[in-house]
């Protein structure tokens, strides 16, 4: 569906997928867990490296069952790895874009994406695609960043020019980095006649939390997907990405060192 096209920004380098498989269904999903019932079928778009899909199989298992697609072959792979190793069973990897799901209409009882439509190319087609594999009374559930509303102390300068690199990197991809707070919007749009909008947090504040999120930044600045956008589009040089991975450095070791990161969710039915 080259019309959707869109690039994704972080691409799948470790420390990239070392972020990502630090996400679960209890820090990444909790407004959707109350509505997950044993036996239901799962749709999870965007899978990654599969941690939070694994955790959503075990909830509605053993007769439930998720199907988990993605773009990316090779990081389904790695995903595949990851469910079978935790001895999970009913969890199928399919090569997919949102755009264009395989499947017949009506499938699944539940639709899941998180931190998926702030990289595709059109969120509210992603959304129609979503909402048509679900089924009658069935559940659309995603939830997204919001750069523009991250915030953190100390503001050190360098941590401002990542927001700005990073947004308009993301941006000349094809994504929108500020999702969170569209995702009501573009349920709406997409036609859904019922839309619950949530928000939540991710903090990293304690010493641990920070050299992680930190170091993870500094090596994302100038060693993943964003790094050579930013690049190839004249948007920031490798000496200031180098920049910019130093004062994150400096951050991850900052003894008041706070960061928040607030996500839009939405639980659409329709
Ligand atoms: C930020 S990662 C999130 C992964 C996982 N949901 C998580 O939160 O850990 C976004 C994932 O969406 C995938 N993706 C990007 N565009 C996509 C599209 N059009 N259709 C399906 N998957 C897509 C990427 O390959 C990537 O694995």
């Amino acid at each position: 569906m080259t019309e959707h096209q869109a690039v994704y920004t972080h691409g799948h380098q470790e420390a990239v997928l070392r972020s990502h498989r630090s996400r679960t269904a209890a820090n990444s999903a909790a407004y959707l867990l109350a509505e997950l019932r044993p036996g239901d079928a799962v749709l999870d778009v965007g899978c990654g490296p599969g941690t939070i899909t694994a955790d959503l199989a075990e909830l509605v298992g053993p007769t439930g069952r998720v199907v988990a697609i993605d773009t990316s072959a090779q990081v389904l792979e790695q995903a595949a790895e990851y469910v079978a190793s935790r001895g999970i069973g009913n969890v199928e990897f399919v090569v997919a874009d949102v755009h264009a799901l395989p499947g017949p209409s009506g499938e699944f009882d539940v639709v899941h994406a998180h931190q998926v439509l702030q990289h595709v190319g059109d969120p509210v087609a992603a959304l129609r695609e979503m909402r048509r594999v679900s089924a009658p009374g069935g559940l659309v559930a995603a939830r997204d960043a919001d750069y523009a509303a991250m915030a953190w102390y100390p503001r050190l300068p360098e941590l401002d020019d990542w927001m700005s690199v990073f947004q308009q990197t993301t941006r000349a991809n094809g994504g929108e980095p500020d999702a969170g707070r569209r995702l009501l919007a573009w349920a709406r749009a997409a036609g859904f006649p019922e839309v619950r909008a949530s928000s939540s947090t991710w903090t990293y504040a304690t010493p641990g939390e920070r050299l992680w999120w930190g170091e993870l930044w500094a090596e994302r600045v100038t060693g993943s997907g964003m790094a050579a956008t930013a690049v190839a589009n004249g948007l920031a040089t490798e000496q200031e990405l180098a920049r910019i991975a130093d004062g994150w450095r400096r951050w991850s070791v900052e003894p008041d060192g706070w960061f928040g990161v607030l996500h839009g969710e939405i639980l659409a039915r329709g």
